[in-house]
């Protein structure tokens, strides 16, 4: 009995495997390695000391993915696998349908093929679009605003209608805040190709000099500091939600969205400072006009997590920051 990961070389679905074969679980991965390496996999293997089965395997591939099911005994799935940058996909909106959607249909096409009902996905506070915060999972999904968020969105639709159509479906979509962090091993972490788009690499690339300095987009923000507030929750934190709703889609059919956030937010000045002191570094910023598509305040109500998994976050903004420093200043080259 084995869980699948799609995506699994991933940030973090590397991460999430780690805290799956801690746990004693079994699993197989399958990546096509277009946004990480093979690399990630070994370094599971050494922190865990495990081995597992990996395959480079494309999700729109319906014959490779169909031939890794007949060859194991698959119970579960938890999919990472999908393109996921807000500003290349709307750049490229036909590639981000194609690869998050598409991918996603095939997958499901298999597992159903295979009578395997029971998934994880990987989705997004993004699906909330602006609303009032903390954000709740009740709330009216879809008012997003960009090619990725909508793929999102899409996916958890076509798994509403698949649970809908046949209810020994068992679904967890989890929507989660803002992943950083990297095992404290500084063994794995998120390895961003080029320029990163997201703050917290960012930053890193800027405490160990690769980049001059940060651009924080907007200062007035209806925030206290005028900066943007987000919920940051340790990729660690996150794998450990990701190993309680495996347990929970185990347990029993149905479909839940469950929010995966700390539900405490942190501006962008306060993740600066909170870098700085981890790292002993000082962090070079100027102020910029206000990111297209970014909104001021967001946050999860964490208590659904709490009630239905038993999942709180337990590690704190310190943490993430001292962890990303290690892994960044380990691997100055990533990979
Ligand atoms: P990542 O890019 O590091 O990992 C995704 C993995 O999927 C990569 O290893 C990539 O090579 C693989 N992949 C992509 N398309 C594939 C395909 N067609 N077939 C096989 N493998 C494929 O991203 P991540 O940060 O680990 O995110 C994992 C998931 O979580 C994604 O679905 C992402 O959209 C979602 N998510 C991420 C964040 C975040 O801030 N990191 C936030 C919300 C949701
Ligand atoms: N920011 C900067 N400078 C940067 C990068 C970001 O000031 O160089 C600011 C942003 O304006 C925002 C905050 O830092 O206020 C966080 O930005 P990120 O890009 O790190 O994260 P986002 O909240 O914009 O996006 C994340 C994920 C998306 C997901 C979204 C909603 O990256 O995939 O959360 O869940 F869709």
């Amino acid at each position: 009995m084995s869980i699948l990961v799609t995506g699994g070389a991933g940030y973090i679905g590397s991460h999430t495997c780690v805290e799956l074969l801690n746990k004693g679980e079994d699993i197989i991965v399958i990546d096509n390695f277009y946004n990480s390496k093979p690399e990630a996999l070994k370094r599971v293997k050494e922190i865990t000391g495990k081995d597992f089965q990996s395959y480079t395997c494309d999700i729109l591939d319906k014959e490779t993915l169909s031939a890794i099911f007949k060859e194991n005994n698959i119970t579960e799935v938890i999919h990472f696998a999908g393109l996921k940058a807000v500003g290349e996909s709307c750049r490229l909106p036909l590639a981000y349908y194609h690869n998050n959607i598409s991918g996603t249909v095939i997958l499901l096409q298999v597992m159903e093929q295979f009578g395997v009902k029971k998934i994880v996905f990987s989705s997004s506070a993004t699906v909330y679009g602006d609303s009032e915060i903390p954000y709740k999972e009740i709330y009216k999904t879809g008012n997003v605003t960009s090619p990725y968020g909508r793929t999102k969105f899409m996916i958890e639709e076509i798994l509403k209608d698949v649970y809908r159509s046949d209810n020994d479906w068992s679904v967890a979509l989890l929507r989660y805040f803002n992943p950083i962090g990297a095992h404290e091993s500084g063994k794995i972490g998120e390895d961003p190709n080029g320029i990163p788009n997201n703050l917290v690499p960012y930053i890193a690339q800027v405490a160990i000099g690769k980049l001059a300095e940060l651009p924080v987009y907007g200062n007035d923000y209806e925030t206290p500091d005028g900066t943007g507030v987000r919920d940051y929750i340790h990729v660690t934190d996150l794998a450990v939600g990701h190993l309680k709703a495996v347990e929970f889609v185990r347990k029993s059919a149905g479909l839940e969205a469950i929010n995966l956030g700390a539900g405490k937010g942190y501006s962008v000045l306060e993740v600066i400072a909170a870098f700085e002191k981890a790292s002993g570094k000082k962090i070079n910023y100027k102020f910029f006009d206000r990111r297209p598509g970014d909104i001021d305040m967001f946050y999860a109500d964490a208590e659904k997590a709490e009630k239905l998994l038993g999942f709180r976050t337990k590690l704190s903004i310190d943490k993430m920051c001292e962890d990303t420093w290690r892994w960044q200043s380990d691997n100055p080259g990533g990979y």
